[in-house]
């Protein structure tokens, strides 16, 4: 979400004159677009802030713009901690940042979605491939433990239209994939509903069509319905679980339990026997008993992700579960944690190991970043798979051979011209 952002920031810098710097030391204006959703993330941004105004020391010109959920979260304690930033903008207000750097406005704080819902923001994108498209702004749902509804705002939903159009123009150019992005996409509501959003965009030019993030509670079994028939609808959702305590499931407000969770995977992996599933789990919740964190570790044993994000509670000043009774001592969130990666790392291992032997369609992305030898793509399932390079070009699909599962990816070997079919 937040790389996407930045990339429509630099779409509107562009349209007003403005071009990407190499780096900090020769740009005219350094933009942090930050994100607050653990302390972690906010941390590491005010170090490199320190950084930054050292930079602006020895060169007075240099403007420094803080965006994203920190500015918007902690507008006050940041002007006060870092009086040289010159401008502040809210993740709401990304399209007026033209406005900051002309002078007409200092601090964009205001809550928006409205307006910004019904903005075209042509986004500046990195990759000629891959797209994000928002297809809404902010999250109604107030999980507990959670900063964005305060910070992004009120959900509101991009009209279909200008969805569609965004889409098309993108398969016209060439893109490949696309990735429609909102917290909670399976509540998006215009005209249309989003399984019937998926259906028009089925219908468009592009080859692949992901969406993040889906809610549990929101996963219709229409929805599961336009999936399995929708040809360019990817094989993977990502249904974050984020705990299989059903007492802390409710604590946390998520609106279901483990039970409902599951029989949403049973339908879907009996409709989609392909579909690979992954999702987020939080670990050391106010009050989170050693029971409920084995009912955590059971529900990943029975449900076997093809991948999980697990994270160590941050408490977020302002949310609910900032101010329950029971929070943990980071010594056993670190130990719950690892217990949690290490049960998934044998089970991602297992799944990626059941694959070796079998030819999947992988669409090439470029050079590996571990070795720029190798070129990586992924398959419509999302795994990451990696071939020598042969000269395959970015944007093109290839039939791999999996040869070998890694931990976090599949080594093959391009078998498209041997007149394999793809996706055994
Ligand atoms: N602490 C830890 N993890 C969090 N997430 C959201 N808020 C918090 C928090 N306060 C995680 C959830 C969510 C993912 C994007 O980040 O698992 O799904
Ligand atoms: Fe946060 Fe919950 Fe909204 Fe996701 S659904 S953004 S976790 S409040």
């Amino acid at each position: 979400m937040n790389v996407h952002d930045s990339e429509k920031m630099l779409g509107v810098l562009s349209e007003n004159g403005y071009s990407e710097a190499e780096g900090p030391e020769n740009a005219d204006l350094v933009i942090f677009n930050t994100c607050a959703i653990r302390e972690k993330a906010e941390q590491k941004f005010y170090s490199q802030l320190g950084r930054t105004k050292l930079l602006k020391r020895g060169r007075k010109s240099l403007k420094i713009a803080v965006a994203g959920c920190v500015a918007q979260e902690t507008k006050d304690k940041l002007i006060r901690r870092a009086p040289y930033v010159d401008f502040v903008i809210g993740p709401q207000n990304i399209h007026l940042i033209s406005h900051m750097v002309t002078g007409r406005l200092q601090a964009g704080l205001f809550d928006d979605n409205q307006k910004l819902a019904l903005q075209e923001l042509a986004a500046s994108r990195k990759s000629l491939i891959k797209a994000w498209v928002s297809i809404m702004y902010g999250c109604n749902n107030f999980c507990t433990y959670c900063i964005v509804p305060y910070t992004r705002g009120r959900e509101v939903s991009r009209p279909s239209s200008s969805i569609i159009s965004e889409v098309d123009d993108l398969a016209k150019r060439g893109y490949k994939e696309v990735t429609l992005l909102g917290q909670n996409v399976n509540s998006y509501k215009s005209d249309i509903d989003f399984p019937e959003l998926l259906r028009k965009i089925d219908a468009l030019k592009i080859d692949r069509i992901r969406f993040v993030t889906s809610h549990p509670r929101d996963f219709s079994e229409k929805l599961i319905e336009a999936i399995a028939e929708l040809p360019h609808v990817c094989e993977h959702i990502h249904l974050p679980i984020q705990s299989g305590s059903d007492g802390i499931l409710r604590l946390m407000n998520r609106g279901y339990t483990y039970r409902e969770y599951l029989e949403k995977i049973d339908v879907l992996r009996k409709k989609i026997p392909a579909i690979a599933i992954t999702a987020d789990v939080i670990t050391g919740f106010p009050g989170e008993t050693a029971m409920d964190h084995e009912a955590t570790m059971r529900a990943i044993r029975e449900i076997s992700f093809d991948g999980l994000f697990a994270f160590k509670f941050s408490a977020r000043r302002g949310t609910k579960a900032y101010g329950m009774d029971g929070h943990i001592g980071d010594d056993l969130k670190s130990q719950r944690l690892s217990e949690i990666l290490n049960l998934q790392e044998k089970i991602t291992y297992k799944k990626n190991h059941v694959l070796e032997g079998t030819t999947q369609e992988v669409l090439i992305e470029g050079p590996s970043e571990t070795d720029p030898s190798m070129l990586t793509g992924r398959t419509k399932t999302n795994k990451i798979v990696t071939i020598s390079d042969n000269g395959e070009t970015p944007g093109s699909y290839v039939v791999v051979r999996i040869d070998r599962a890694r931990q976090h990816s599949l080594l093959g070997v391009n078998v498209s011209l041997d007149g394999v079919s793809a996706g055994s």
